[in-house]
């Protein structure tokens, strides 16, 4: 049964705009990493599912996609570590031949006030939703230069999607470390994308505002909670993982070719301040 604030999201058919390609999703065995996982691979994309502890639930995520017709792998591997990252990309390699996506997803809260924050809170989030960001591009980027332009693949000759937050530019009280790295993150992307841009190399991100994930639970699980976070929402429904995944097969297709350097908001309206809605 699902919970009365529940809004199913229209159902639609998928297109399989991103057959041939492969791709590789971070954190995806959980939330928004796994529902892009899967609506990849409906897609059409062979899907390689990253995940750092959830190993049952990465097959499950990967029996899923294979459901699609499509080839699907377990990789573990923790973002944050250098070489960690590099056997994961030889991983995808030997099992796919090469990376066209690179959904750059992984990320953690460690939530606290800025003078209780400790440095491994800090550290934590960095690591992972920065540092880890930046050593999956930087593998990714590698393979994209090396090999260029698959024809009758994808125009681009790899694309880059960074998983940012609304944060990115709303400032978070009690959560400075997540909204410096989601800050971070949007720099991270617009340098790349400059830098890039050239090769054919896409880079881009999407910031989610509030999604019915287990990372803010607290915020939409109750009734009271929900109606609280819906002050934040001018669409007043929270967003589904599959909101998320429906732009990310967006922006890894041909279809957005001509975007680069750029953050698509799926938020609701969440970032054009609600709070002036009635007042100012
Ligand atoms: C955070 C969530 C939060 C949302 C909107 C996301 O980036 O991870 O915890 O609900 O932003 O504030």
């Amino acid at each position: 049964m699902p919970a009365p604030h529940n809004t199913a999201l229209p159902s639609y058919a998928c297109p399989r705009i991103l057959a041939g390609q492969k791709a590789l999703v971070t954190g995806a065995s959980s939330g928004i990493g796994k529902a892009v996982a899967l609506g990849l691979g409906r897609a059409g994309a062979d899907v390689a599912v990253n995940y750092n502890t959830k190993d049952e639930i990465a097959r499950e995520v990967v029996e899923e996609i294979r459901g699609f017709g499509v080839q699907a792998i377990a990789v573990k591997a923790d973002v944050a570590d250098e070489d960690a990252v590099r056997a994961m990309f030889k991983t995808v390699f030997d099992a796919f031949g090469t990376v066209d996506i690179l959904v750059a997803n992984a990320g953690l809260q460690r939530d606290a006030k800025i003078d209780e924050m400790t440095l491994e809170q800090w550290k934590a989030v960095i690591d992972v939703n920065l540092t880890g960001q930046f050593l999956c591009a930087r593998e990714a980027v590698r393979e994209f230069k090396r090999r260029g332009v698959r024809e009758g693949v994808s125009v681009a000759a790899g694309k880059i999607i960074c998983m940012s937050s609304v944060h990115q530019v709303i400032p978070w009280a009690g959560h400075a470390n997540y909204a410096a790295s989601k800050g971070g993150v949007d720099m991270l992307m617009q340098s790349m994308a400059q830098e890039l841009a050239p090769l054919r190399i896409r880079v881009n991100s999407i910031a989610p505002g509030a999604i019915r994930t287990p990372i803010n639970r607290p915020a939409w699980e109750t009734p009271e909670a929900y109606a609280k976070l819906m002050e934040l929402v001018p669409y007043k429904r929270i967003g589904e993982p599959e909101d998320i995944a429906q732009a990310a097969v967006f922006l890894a297709s041909d279809m957005a070719d001509y975007i680069n350097g750029t953050t698509l908001f799926v938020d609701g309206a969440m970032t054009c301040y609600p709070g002036f809605a009635t007042g100012g």
